[in-house]
């Protein structure tokens, strides 16, 4: 077996040399001489003053740059901002933070949701209608009422004894619902809870609201305990592909009808309404 080349400041010998073995001298700057031979030839190895960098399993571990985990917590910290903003509408920052983005964006609210007036009457103003004929003199309480939604669509369908009321939390939202549709009575306030006696309204209507409330099932219970018997619910429950990224704000949409049953409410039909949400008929007893 033969030694190979070490960067020890030992001489390397072959094996079964000793220092008797023949060599030659090193040339300057080397500091000695190492000498190995195989059965026909003499070989001399020199080794250096200066070590050689050899390659080592040691040696081969890249350092990593400190700026690459800077780099990798940055990003980390952006896409959790998007998600936490945009997906959730800072829904786990708390009401204060989600009613602030709806101040900042109430004048652009309706161009995002691209309202279409005909098929707002049709699938909002319509059915709510429908339901109200059912019940002469009905209290409408339309919960989240952003800028006037259900307002704008209702109101020229219904006569003028529909006393409906229209809750917002956000000032700005509330301001435009009122510009919009000032038959509403308009009123500052939360669903969590909700500023109104059990049993007060006829129907109570909350769209695309809950999923942006602190603790959802509480929400839909308030929505119910001021809710008469006898009087309807309708309310939406976000089941898109952004749904399930809402952590713990949105319920599956099996489990929905199951959840107002268990608040006491019967007769649940839900439609697939604008794609991203179910929306939901229920009856209370
Ligand atoms: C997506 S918008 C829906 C507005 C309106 N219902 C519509 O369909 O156009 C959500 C609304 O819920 C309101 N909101 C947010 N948090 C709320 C809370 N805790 N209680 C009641 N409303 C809330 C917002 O201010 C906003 O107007």
């Amino acid at each position: 077996m033969r030694a190979a080349p070490s960067p020890s400041t030992e001489p390397v010998l072959s094996e079964g040399e000793g220092p008797r073995a023949r060599g030659t001298a090193c040339p300057e700057g080397s500091r000695g001489m190492a000498i190995a031979s195989g059965k026909r030839r003499l070989r001399r190895l020199c080794y250096s003053r200066r070590r050689r960098r050899l390659p080592g399993p040691a040696r081969r571990v890249p350092r990593m740059n400190p700026l690459w985990l800077v780099g990798l917590v940055a990003v980390l910290v952006v896409a959790l901002l998007v998600w936490e903003f945009y997906v959730c509408e800072g829904a786990h920052f708390g009401p204060r933070v989600v009613i602030g983005m709806y101040d900042l964006a109430a004048t652009r609210y309706d161009r995002i949701k691209q309202f279409d007036p005909a098929w707002e009457t049709r699938f909002v103003g319509e059915p709510i209608a429908n339901a109200i004929e059912q019940l002469a003199g009905a209290r409408v309480l339309d919960v989240g009422a952003g800028t006037g939604r259900v307002a704008r669509t209702l109101l020229p369908l219904v006569g003028p004894d529909l006393e409906l009321v229209c809750l917002e939390p956000s000032r700005r939202m509330l301001a435009l619902g009122r510009e919009h549709a000032p038959g509403g009575v308009w009123l500052r306030g939360r669903v969590d809870p909700l500023p109104f006696a059990d049993a007060s309204f006829d129907i109570v209507v909350s769209l695309e609201v809950v999923e942006f409330t602190p603790h959802p099932r509480l929400s839909l219970q308030e929505l119910v305990r001021v809710l008469r018997p006898g009087g309807s619910l309708l309310v939406t429950n976000r089941v898109g592909r952004e749904a399930p990224l809402i952590l713990g704000r949105t319920f599956r949409r099996v489990s929905f009808p199951e959840r107002l049953n268990a608040l006491g409410l019967q007769d649940v039909i839900l439609y697939p309404w604008q794609v991203e949400y179910d929306l939901a008929w229920a009856w209370k007893p």
